[in-house]
């Protein structure tokens, strides 16, 4: 038996080597991380087990028999992330070029179903040349058979992939159907068809990077919710990710008290400029609201006009979604709805409130967004909103109009709190565009054009620049102080954590894509 155990010790210190010394050095000299040691830094210190270590491929095409690794290129296994239990899939590049046949998929596959089964959240670390070409269409059915689990185990526990190296061809579906994707920056990309068959179809010159490096994925595309600096500080982000969130749909996430002194709220009173047209950054008012230092901010550069990420009021996590009128006005437009709607249904789906902070001139203008789609795109804001049933907090800031008041968690979209700050102007547009509408006539009739349309905007003004119209219909719970924001949100929160919303029986709805 002693011979035995010493056996087994050595084919472990073996495995650990993967693809050999070699292929481990040249890992390393592109600045990333081995695969063992991307698990070690992830996990507890002792707390790994690993699953299926020796599963082998076995396929004979092209001689690919010669070249048997057990584990198939892929480590599969759980451990704890902050006490928290994560299930792991991390693709070994150094075998094979990480690529995936079809014990290598299966693997994949079945870790993700114990992870489902026991409800704690999916990792996957993709470091990948693709589908084993040498398999076929095993390859070919290992991948589906991750989207069919990535599907089915959306909404019920949170998946998320990091990109740790190659992430290309079919192999980037299971990224896009995972609730976030981090990339490693230099050292990731992720795209359908690489450079050179895009210069033999289309006669384009790109690089792997412009194509589908950490940068566009983060700015162009908005597949990546966050891009890193190394492997390390790449993990980092997951671990404080998870700490947010619950281990699965029938759970809420841990309350976790701010150790950092909270910011002034009064500060508040003026933080908003009155000046309609001034512009000013969302994240002054989002770090003075929620529990200092607690704002998590998730895709950063896409989209930037509105923003949206997890944060503590209390210690409770909360999804944050905000206009941030330092671009675009804070205008919503595709991008910006995309990125909300998404967001807004991941809470959902978790068990974490909303809290929406609304400065909103409108829908952008443009033949731009309207050939791309902005009704369709708009619809999924609107319908994730509606659908949600998680406590939907909303706060009026400043400006709130037409169907982007409605669309930016409002009342008539089932908010349990909405509140605006006395300097709120809730209308269906504002008084320029309302008032060249509406008293076109009377302003053409005017001996003095200008002066009667300055007369018309200001009544309008009066009228409409303030909540006390949509106070009085109760369309706005209350209107508070801004230093007096925080205090009621985590009155409302703490009212709205047991709400119960039961809708009728349905297979799903039919939310616009
Ligand atoms: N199937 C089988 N083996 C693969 C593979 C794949 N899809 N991708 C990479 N490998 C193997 C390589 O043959 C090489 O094996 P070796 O170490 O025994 O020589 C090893 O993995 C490392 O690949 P290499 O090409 O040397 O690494 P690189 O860093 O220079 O390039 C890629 C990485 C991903 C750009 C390149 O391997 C590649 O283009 N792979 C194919 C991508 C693809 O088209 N996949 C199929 C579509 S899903």
């Amino acid at each position: 038996n002693l011979e035995r155990i010493g056996k087994l010790r050595e084919t472990k210190a073996s495995m650990r080597l993967g693809g050999g010394e070699k292929r481990l050095d040249s890992q390393r000299k592109k600045g990333k991380l081995t695969v063992w040691e991307r698990i070690e830094y992830f996990f507890d210190a002792g707390t790994f087990e690993e699953v299926g270590g020796f599963i082998d491929h076995r396929s004979t095409n092209f001689g690919l028999e010669k070249s048997r690794v057990a584990g198939d290129g892929v480590v599969t296994g759980f451990g704890r992330v902050n006490g928290m239990l994560v299930y792991i899939a991390a693709q070994d590049f150094t075998v094979m070029g990480g690529s995936l046949g079809e014990m290598h998929g299966r693997k994949i596959a079945n870790i993700m179903d114990v992870a489902i089964a026991n409800g704690a959240p999916m990792v996957m670390l993709n470091d990948s040349g693709g589908a084993r070409i040498q398999e076929g269409i095993g390859a070919l059915c290992g991948y589906g058979e991750i989207f069919f689990r990535n599907t089915k185990a959306s909404g019920v526990i949170p998946q998320i992939s990091v990109i740790m190296g190659p992430c290309a061809g079919g192999a980037v579906y299971s990224p896009g159907i995972t609730d976030f994707v981090a990339m490693v920056q230099d050292s990731s990309y992720m795209f359908i068809t690489g450079p050179e068959v895009i210069k033999t179809v289309t006669g384009e010159n790109v690089t792997k990077d412009t194509l589908g490096g950490g940068d566009i994925h983060m700015e162009k595309s908005g597949v990546a919710t966050y891009v890193g600096e190394d492997d390390e500080t790449t993990l980092d982000w997951v671990k404080v990710l998870l700490s947010y969130l619950p281990a699965n749909n029938d759970n809420a996430p841990a309350r976790v008290p701010s150790k950092v002194p909270q910011l002034d709220v009064a500060e508040l009173d003026s933080f908003v400029p009155s000046n309609p047209n001034k512009g000013y950054d969302i994240g002054g008012v989002i770090d003075r609201l929620v529990d200092s230092g607690s704002f998590f901010e998730l895709q950063e550069n896409f989209a930037k006009n509105i923003s949206i990420g997890f944060a503590r009021m209390d210690g409770i996590s909360v999804g944050v979604v905000a206009n941030n009128p330092k671009n675009l006005a804070g205008c919503l437009d595709v991008d910006a709805s995309d990125k909300a709607a998404r967001f807004v249904r991941f809470c959902d789906a978790f068990n974490i409130p909303l809290l929406t902070l609304v400065d909103v001139p409108g829908f952008l203008p443009g033949t731009d967004q309207e050939y791309s789609g902005i009704i369709r795109h708009g619809a999924k804001l609107l319908y994730a909103y509606s659908e949600a049933t998680v406590p939907k907090l909303t706060v009026i800031m400043r400006k709130s109009y037409g169907g982007a008041y409605i669309c930016m968690c409002s009342k008539h979209l089932g908010a349990d709190m909405v509140v605006a700050w006395p300097g709120s102007e809730i209308a269906v547009m504002g008084p320029k565009g309302a008032v060249n509408i509406i008293f076109r006539k009377d302003i053409m009739e005017a001996e003095d054009q200008a002066e009667r349309a300055k007369e018309l905007e200001s009544e309008y003004t009066d009228k409409f620049a303030n909540p006390q119209l949509a106070a009085s219909m109760g369309y706005v719970d209350n209107v508070i102080e801004p230093n007096q924001t925080r205090s009621t949100v985590i009155n409302y929160l703490k009212s709205n954590l047991g709400k119960r919303q039961i809708t009728p029986r349905r297979k799903h709805g039919n939310i616009p894509l």
